[in-house]
């Protein structure tokens, strides 16, 4: 077994490998994972085998930040799921299941329902629809607003909160913060503490009234309940506006899959699945390896940064027949667009019921719904591990 080589040709904050990372994940998938000198040692995992068994393996695959990196800082450096290893995470999982459980989550499809209406509407009477902008964008952040027990008027600051927070990840390590992230954590730090109190004296039904209870219960600390606020806020936003937009802009590129999901709507919760697979809105998650192991053919050092590709999984050949193909009929769908193990999304059940709600409103209510090629093509966000378009104008007549 040898020690992987160091190899160049991946920059992820090349524009081109941002505005179509697919071609480049196919040179990826017939190695053992290309380790690099980036920042740190840096390996990249690509193919589905590896991927799932990376996720599957928590003991050596790490969610816990090595150190104070730049996106530990979103949390106040406090355990958060999403960047705790057990036994932390069980506790803290153990404590959200609840609350995201299937039948909490059938119980906001009527709301749900109502507030894609709305929207919808509001385009209709304004006779044009730019799909990320009136709908996939305000939508999950209204939903989760609820979730959280803050009225969803407030939507559009947290809207703007959670797009200045997330930037964080898109400057290199040890570079100073992007402009408005500090402001944006000191804005919802202080939302949060206003909301903390309100709620302790009058708790609701929501799921932050739930957490500040065990929190008087001495199950969290009060870092702890802001940590979720904070991460609920940004993990069930961005991802499912992505879910959105990129799902639209697929079917609107493949008008003969649009027309059969037209003629059959039974095949929506399929379609959804072929949407995160083909164009998977978290391209990318990040592990750290805990000891020096072998792994897939390569010598992993301890501490080396893992990158897993969930968006190169989904394209690998060696699990999708024909992966480029879009294909809402596509069955088995096993892709890894929420993760795998004991991560796997804690919101799934709910931004795949936004995501049919969203864009089965979307379809029957504008029957002729379609790219416009006035217009110049829709271009992606500059992120690496978030995939999603900047804007998505429809033509609706
Ligand atoms: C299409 C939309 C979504 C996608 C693609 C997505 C994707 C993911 C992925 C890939 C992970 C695993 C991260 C890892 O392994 O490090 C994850 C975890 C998580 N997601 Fe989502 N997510 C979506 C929507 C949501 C929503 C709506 C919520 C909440 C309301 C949510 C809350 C979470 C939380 C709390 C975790 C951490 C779970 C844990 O660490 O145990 N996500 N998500």
């Amino acid at each position: 077994m040898e020690e992987a080589a160091a190899q160049p040709g991946f920059d992820r904050f090349d524009p081109a490998f941002l505005s179509d990372p697919y071609p480049f994940y196919k040179m990826l998938y017939n190695q053992p994972p290309m380790v690099l000198e980036l920042e740190m040692r840096t390996v990249l995992l690509a193919r589905y085998a590896d991927v799932v068994a990376a996720l599957r393996d928590p003991h050596t695959f790490s969610s816990a930040p090595i150190r104070e990196i730049s996106q530990a800082h979103i949390f106040g450096g406090v355990p958060t799921l999403i960047l705790s290893d057990p036994p932390v995470h069980t506790r803290l999982r153990r404590l959200v299941n609840q609350a995201f459980a299937p039948r909490r989550i059938r119980e906001m499809e009527p709301r749900i329902r109502q507030i894609a209406d709305q929207l919808l509407t509001r385009a209709e009477r304004a006779g044009s629809f730019e799909a990320m902008k009136d709908l996939a964008e305000p939508l999950p952040t209204m939903v989760i607003a609820e979730v959280l027990g803050i009225p969803s008027e407030d939507y559009q600051m947290f809207k703007e909160w959670s797009d200045a927070l997330l930037e964080v990840a898109n400057v290199p390590p040890g570079s100073p913060p992007p402009p408005g992230f500090e402001e944006a954590l000191e804005a919802e730090r202080a939302y949060f503490r206003q909301r903390y109190e309100e709620l302790r004296r009058n708790p609701g039904t929501d799921l932050m009234s739930g957490l500040i209870q065990a929190q008087e219960n001495d199950a969290l600390t009060f870092d702890e309940v802001a940590g979720f606020f904070n991460l609920l806020l940004l993990a069930g936003n961005e991802t499912t506006t992505n879910l959105i937009g990129n799902g639209l802009y697929a079917l609107m590129r493949h008008p003969e899959q649009l027309e059969a999901l037209r003629r059959d709507p039974s095949l929506m919760p399929g379609a959804i699945e072929e949407m995160l697979r083909w164009d998977c809105p978290v391209q990318a998650t990040g592990r750290n390896i805990l000891h020096d192991c072998e792994f897939a053919g390569v010598r992993l050092r301890k501490d080396t940064v893992v990158v897993v590709l969930n968006g190169a999984a989904n394209r690998d050949p060696a699990q999708f027949p024909d992966p480029d193909r879009f294909d809402i009929r596509r069955d088995p769908n096993d892709h890894v667009a929420f993760g795998e193990g004991i991560h796997f999304c804690l919101g799934a059940a709910l931004a795949r019921l936004e995501g049919s709600i969203a864009i089965g409103g979307a379809l029957s209510r504008f029957p002729h719904l379609r790219l416009d090629d006035r217009r110049e093509q829709p271009r992606y966000k500059k992120s690496f591990n978030v995939r999603g378009l900047i804007s998505l104008p429809l033509s609706i007549g």
